[in-house]
C-alpha cells in the first residue's frame, strides 16, 4: 500500500529530548547515528550545526517541504485538543503546560521545515520505508535510533518488527528504541516478543532513562 501524508501525524521532538531519551553522552553524539522514523524532528538539524553525524530515514521525506508544512498545520489543532483532553496522562515537570508544549514542538518542526532541502540535498534526510532495504553497507552507522515509531504501534505487527529492526541492526552496530510501551503507554505482548526474538542473537539491555513525558514511557532498549 502507498504511504500517504495524511496518514502521519508530523510532531518532531528537540535534540535536548533526543540526548534524554536514548540517554546520548558526549562520545555517543560523537559516532556516526542514524535516526530511523525522525520525520520533522530537529535532532537532525541541531546535531548537524553542533558538527555531529545524524542522517534520518523516513518515508515522509519524499514530499516536499510545502507539502509537509501543510501537514503539520492541519494536525497541529487536532493533536492540541487530543493533549488537552488527555493532561492527566502526561507529566509536566520539564514542560510546564500546553502552550509550553506546543511552542516547542512548532518550533523543532520549524527548524526541521528551515533545514529540509539543504539537508535532503546533503543526504543527511533520506526518504526510506521502513522495512525495506536500506541502500547502504552493512555497519555504516555506530548507533540507530527510534523514537515514537518502533514498538508504539503495535498494529504494525510483530513480522514488520522483526524486520524493521533486523535492517537497522545490519546498517547499525547498536539500536535505541524509546519508548518501549504502546500508544497509552502500556506494556505490550510485541515489546516482549520482539525480545525474545534478538535476545537469541543479540544481546538485549533494557535502560531506565531521565525522560518521561506520557507517564510510564520512560525506558529504552538497547540492541547491539
Ligand atoms: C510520531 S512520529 C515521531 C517523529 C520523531 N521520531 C520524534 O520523536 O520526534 C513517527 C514517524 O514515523 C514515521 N514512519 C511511519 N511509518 C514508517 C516506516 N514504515 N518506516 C520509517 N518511518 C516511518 C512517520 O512518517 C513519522 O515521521
Amino acid at each position: 500500500m502507498a504511504f500517504r501524508l495524511d496518514n502521519v501525524v508530523p510532531w518532531g521532538r528537540n535534540i535536548d529530548e533526543y540526548q534524554k531519551m536514548f540517554m546520548l553522552s558526549d562520545s555517543d553524539m560523537k559516532k556516526r547515528i542514524a535516526g530511523f522514523g525522525d520525520g520533522p524532528a530537529s535532532f537532525n538539524y541541531q546535531a548537524t550545526k553542533q558538527g555531529f553525524s545524524v542522517t534520518s530515514f523516513d518515508p515522509i521525506y519524499q514530499f516536499t517541504k510545502e507539502q509537509i508544512a501543510e501537514r503539520i498545520k492541519k494536525t497541529r489543532v487536532v493533536v492540541m485538543e487530543q493533549m488537552k483532553l488527555n493532561m492527566e496522562n502526561y507529566v509536566w515537570t520539564d514542560i510546564k503546560n500546553l502552550d509550553e508544549l506546543e511552542n516547542r514542538r512548532m518550533s523543532a518542526m520549524k527548524m526541521f521545515l528551515d533545514d529540509f532541502e539543504q539537508g535532503k540535498a546533503e543526504k543527511r534526510y533520506i526518504y526510506h520505508e521502513l522495512p525495506s532495504k536500506i541502500n547502504l553497507p552493512d555497519n555504516s552507522f555506530d548507533i540507530g535510533l527510534s523514537s515514537h515509531f518502533l514498538l508504539m504501534y503495535t498494529s504494525l505487527g510483530y513480522d514488520f518488527h522483526i524486520r524493521s529492526i533486523s535492517e537497522m541492526l545490519r546498517v547499525c552496530r547498536q539500536i535505541r528504541i524509546f519508548p518501549i510501551v504502546d500508544l497509552d503507554a502500556e506494556k505490550t505482548e510485541l515489546t516482549e516478543n520482539v525480545i525474545s526474538y534478538f535476545n537469541k542473537k543479540y544481546s538485549v539491555k533494557i535502560v531506565d532513562t531521565s525522560y518521561e513525558f506520557q507517564k510510564g514511557e520512560n525506558k529504552m532498549l538497547i540492541i547491539e
